[in-house]
């Protein structure tokens, strides 16, 4: 199986966690995208789920693809989320946010029942944080944030550069107008204790690390699709 194909397996095994009639959150990125595309197969033979998209990159492809959509504000409990990451701690500690959609990811996963992920075993990490780490700043005060955001890491230890994420003609924005700081931490040992300090700095609008969210992973690999829980 090539890389895309792991995809298709991890979100060919969430499909049968989704049942007829509920209110689904759907995630951002490619492998999410595979997920969207099988779930749009099911709506064609008259499968009734409501999704919730977290990002206007998914929503699109779900208007394409004919999967009906309502707001957040429309259907706020969810039963259940699927989405991919970019990182899959043994305790399902996650880190979100390469494809942008962090905030929004995270408050529709928070609105829900049950999150699982899908992602193929390249994302499996011992420890998190050799993917940079994706943080939603404000743009107004951004130096005076990045700063903090440098004076945390240092209080815990963590060095690598942190750049502020750029797009094709100027800095990247995310759906909520925000910009991206990527720390490339490399390890983060007490993830716990880096997430409270984030969400302490002001400017700080979300981070990626989502510690405790999810419910299971799907990991595909050459032998197959296997399920990880928070207790395996
Ligand atoms: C988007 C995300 C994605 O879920 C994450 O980047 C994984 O994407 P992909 O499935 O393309 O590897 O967090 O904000």
């Amino acid at each position: 199986m090539d890389a895309r194909q792991l995809k298709i397996a991890a979100a060919q095994a969430a499909l049968d966690h989704v049942e007829d009639g509920m209110r689904l959150g759907i995630g951002t990125g490619s492998t999410a995208d595979e997920f969207v595309r099988l779930l749009a197969e099911k709506v064609a033979d008259g499968f009734a789920i409501q999704g919730v998209p977290t990002s206007e990159r998914t929503a699109r492809l779900c208007v394409e693809l004919g999967v009906p959509l309502f707001s957040l504000d429309d259907l706020p409990e969810l039963d259940l989320t699927i989405d991919g990451a970019d990182e899959v701690d043994g305790a399902l500690g996650l880190i979100k946010g390469g494809g942008g959609a962090l905030l929004r990811e995270k408050i529709v996963a928070a609105a829900s029942a049950r999150m699982i992920v899908i992602a193929d075993e390249s994302k499996l990490v011992d420890t998190l944080g050799r993917f940079p780490l994706p943080i939603e700043v404000a743009p107004f005060g951004l130096t005076a944030t990045r700063l903090a955001v440098e004076r945390l890491a240092a209080r815990l230890g963590l060095t690598g550069d942190i750049v502020q994420r750029p797009d094709k003609d100027g800095p990247y924005l995310t759906d909520g107008g925000h910009f991206i700081l990527d720390a490339s931490f490399g390890r983060i040992p007490d993830a716990e204790a880096l997430a409270i300090g984030l969400a302490a700095i002001p400017g700080v609008v979300e981070h990626g690390l989502f510690l405790n969210m999810a419910d299971a992973a799907i990991i595909a690999s050459q032998s197959g699709a296997r399920t990880l829980t928070a207790k395996t």
